[in-house]
């Protein structure tokens, strides 16, 4: 998600989950063949398994993109079919990409031929007037005629005029049934579904139901404690104690540390960290003291220890 799973996210996110797959947020194959942006890529190994998402439509540059993606060791190439914004959509990448299932074909043969690691898509239903019934399974058969397995599936529209990239996250209907009996129809791609989701229970729901992967963006940034803590042991199967809020605080320090003796700034990292404590006594206090002290010069480690006072209620060491 676009300034928000950077690679801080992620690692904390790691810290979480072992398991759960994270994505990057989308990275345009103009910026990185013709941009030179190659600092796009950059993660840490703990980060595994971690997917790199690209955007664009030309097929060999998105080819380029992918061999440098896998290169750089990403565990998947996925390519973003879904994505409504304005600037997006001048480029061509995207959502708009659901009216062109022949190109996105092309664009996915040629990332496979350019690399090992697999490639995926994250589309829509359908944008603007098209029927959903009619085009998701059009364009899921041509998509994997080029040899694409694995599908995430936003389960509502793009509306393309009119609606600006966060109501469109909100406002199409969403149509789970629709994405479920894509299964149904294709039993042999591994599908996932996303949109609207912000329960583990719902999470499982789906997939007892057959689906075979749900993807949650904005439940997991918001309440990342409560999606992932538990996700190992209650989607994976998992027979290990959660991991909390609290234990996942503690294990930044070392990468905070780091970051900030390479010059970074807290607030870059603890930014990602304001939701831990959601629907806890004191999350409002350990926002608080976070987002009004980690710009502030000179801020460090110590600054999170405050915070983390106020939801454990133990004294500030020191
Ligand atoms: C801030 C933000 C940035 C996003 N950026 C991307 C992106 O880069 N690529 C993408 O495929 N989807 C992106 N999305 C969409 C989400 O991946 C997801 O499809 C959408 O939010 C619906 O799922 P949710 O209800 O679980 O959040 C973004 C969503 C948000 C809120």
């Amino acid at each position: 998600m676009m300034d928000w799973t950077d690679r801080h996210c992620r690692y904390l996110h790691r810290l979480l989950s072992s398991r759960a797959l994270l994505y990057t947020e989308m990275v345009t194959a103009p910026a990185l063949v013709r941009g030179g942006a190659v600092h796009l890529l950059d993660f840490s190994p703990e980060e595994h398994p971690v997917a790199l998402q690209l955007g664009g439509s030309d097929p060999a540059e998105l080819a380029e993109a992918a061999r440098m993606g896998a290169e750089a060791g990403y565990d998947e190439i996925n390519l973003n079919v879904g994505c409504p914004s304005d600037r997006v959509q001048s480029g061509t990448f995207g959502a708009v990409l659901m009216k062109e299932p022949a190109l996105v074909a092309e664009c996915c043969a040629a990332m496979i031929a350019a690399t090992d690691v697999e490639v995926t898509v994250k589309c829509r239903i359908g944008v603007d007037d098209q029927d959903p019934e009619q085009v998701l399974p059009e364009f899921l058969a041509r998509v994997a005629a080029a040899g694409v397995e694995r599908f995430t599936i936003h389960a509502r529209k793009a509306w393309l005029q009119g609606l600006s990239p966060k109501e469109n996250r909100d406002v199409p209907p969403l149509d789970y049934d629709l994405v479920q009996r894509m299964k149904g129809l294709f039993p042999a791609l591994h599908l996932s579904v996303n949109g609207g989701i912000s329960t583990l229970a719902e999470a499982k729901a789906f997939l007892d139901a057959g689906m075979d992967g749900v993807m949650l963006g904005r439940a997991a940034y918001h309440n990342p404690a409560d999606i992932l803590g538990p996700a190992d042991r209650i989607i994976f199967g998992e027979d290990a104690p959660d991991r909390t809020a609290e234990d996942a605080v503690r294990a930044m320090q070392p990468y905070i540390e780091t970051h900030l003796a390479r010059g970074g700034k807290l607030h870059q990292i603890t930014r990602h960290m304001l939701g831990l404590f959601t629907g806890r006594p004191g999350a409002r206090a350990w926002r608080r003291v976070l987002s009004e002290g980690a710009t502030r010069p000179g801020a460090d480690y110590d600054l999170v220890e405050e915070a983390l006072a106020q939801v454990t209620g133990e004294p500030v060491a020191g």
